[in-house]
């Protein structure tokens, strides 16, 4: 089966909004815009305009930066927007499921339930540091779980997930669900993105963000990677305008071949700060054990959790309480921040 035949049948037969044509070389007299720019408009194509729809510089941009040919590529607004097209596309109130591996990013269940939607899990095995059994994954899947959910890395645990374990899944639901690959922190982890994967896969889908390894987490852009019948879906289901222009040009300077090298050079610095992090925190009365990471993130479990949270706030620093999470007790998830935020944390945990 094909990801457009998994659809709702409603989101299948929609006829979509329709937009005002994207013609740009034409005085635009049929979108019902201002003929004058607003106060502050530092923007090159006007706040008095629509964006364009999936802005096409921004698309082909992205698209070489992944690695895949436009048709199989959505801008969204954040990996955020991604998840919520997916959701409303397959998932009907009372009759389809998700199936998620715990624990993991809370995004996934929440638009599942908006949705009116079932939640169904497997436990990743913290005795394998929070590995993926696909045989476990394999037998928890009944017909109606449309969407299958795997975080790699993972949030909040920090790890990668064996790739054989998700090949084995691909290769098992092809045409049965949609198998969504969450990458939103590749970019910290030596492990390749499945990106060729989608050659593969007619049911593979990828979740990538300019939010975390490209700085962009306030201008709110992610893409979803899949098939061109599954990006066409979406295309009908996401708003006409999602994309603000200050983003969109924000980003594309952002990510100007001649940033190439200096973001390359960011993305190593954090890596080794997060090595630097991890060794000093090791030695930490209040740190138990810290879960190996392959994100800009470290998940500890820490001798005292009130204490640390306590500890690190009085030095003017937020860390993440993960205690909400069912089988993380004493956990804490921290950001690796710069050199200086860093030894500010680390100062903030011994001093009196
Ligand atoms: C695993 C994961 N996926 C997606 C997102 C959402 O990212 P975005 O900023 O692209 O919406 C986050 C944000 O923290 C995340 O941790």
């Amino acid at each position: 089966m094909s990801a457009a035949a998994l659809a709702r049948p409603e989101i299948r037969t929609l006829k979509p909004y329709s937009h005002a044509a994207w013609l740009p070389t034409l005085t635009r007299l049929h979108a019902n815009e201002a003929p004058w720019r607003p106060a502050g408009d530092t923007t090159d194509a006007g706040l008095n305009r629509y964006p364009e729809p999936q802005p096409q510089a921004l698309v082909a941009r992205l698209a070489e930066l992944y690695d895949v040919p436009v048709p199989h590529l959505l801008l969204a607004r954040g990996s955020d927007e991604a998840i919520d097209l997916l959701s409303r596309i397959f998932l009907r109130q009372g009759q389809d499921a998700i199936l998620q591996c715990t624990p993991t990013f809370g995004m996934y269940q929440v638009a599942a339930r908006i949705q009116g939607a079932d939640v169904l899990e497997v436990p990743l095995d913290a005795s394998r540091s929070w590995g993926l059994d696909p045989d476990r994954l394999l037998a928890a899947w009944r017909p109606h779980v449309k969407l299958v959910y795997l975080c790699s890395p993972n949030n909040p645990t920090g790890n990668s997930l064996d790739a054989g374990a998700v090949e084995a899944i691909c290769t098992a639901l092809d045409g049965k669900a949609i198998v969504v690959v969450d990458e939103a922190y590749i970019e910290w982890s030596r492990s390749p993105s499945l990106t060729p994967w989608l050659a593969r896969f007619s049911t593979l889908a990828l979740l990538r963000t300019l939010s975390k390894a490209h700085a962009l987490a306030g201008a709110r852009i992610g893409a979803l990677l899949g098939a061109p019948d599954l990006i066409q879906l979406a295309k009908r289901v996401i708003p006409p305008y999602s994309l603000a222009q200050p983003t969109v040009e924000a980003a594309l300077r952002a990510l100007a071949p001649s940033e190439a090298a200096a973001s390359r050079a960011r993305l190593e610095a954090l890596i080794a700060e997060r090595g630097y992090l991890q060794e000093r925190l090791q030695a930490s009365p209040l740190v138990q054990k810290i879960w190996p990471s392959d994100a800009n993130f470290l998940m500890i479990d820490s001798t005292d959790p009130d204490r640390f949270m306590r500890k690190s706030m009085a030095g003017g620093l937020i860390v993440r309480d993960l205690r909400g999470y069912p089988r993380l007790p004493k956990s804490l998830r921290i950001s690796v921040g710069s050199r200086a935020q860093n030894d500010a944390l680390l100062d903030s945990l011994e001093a009196p």
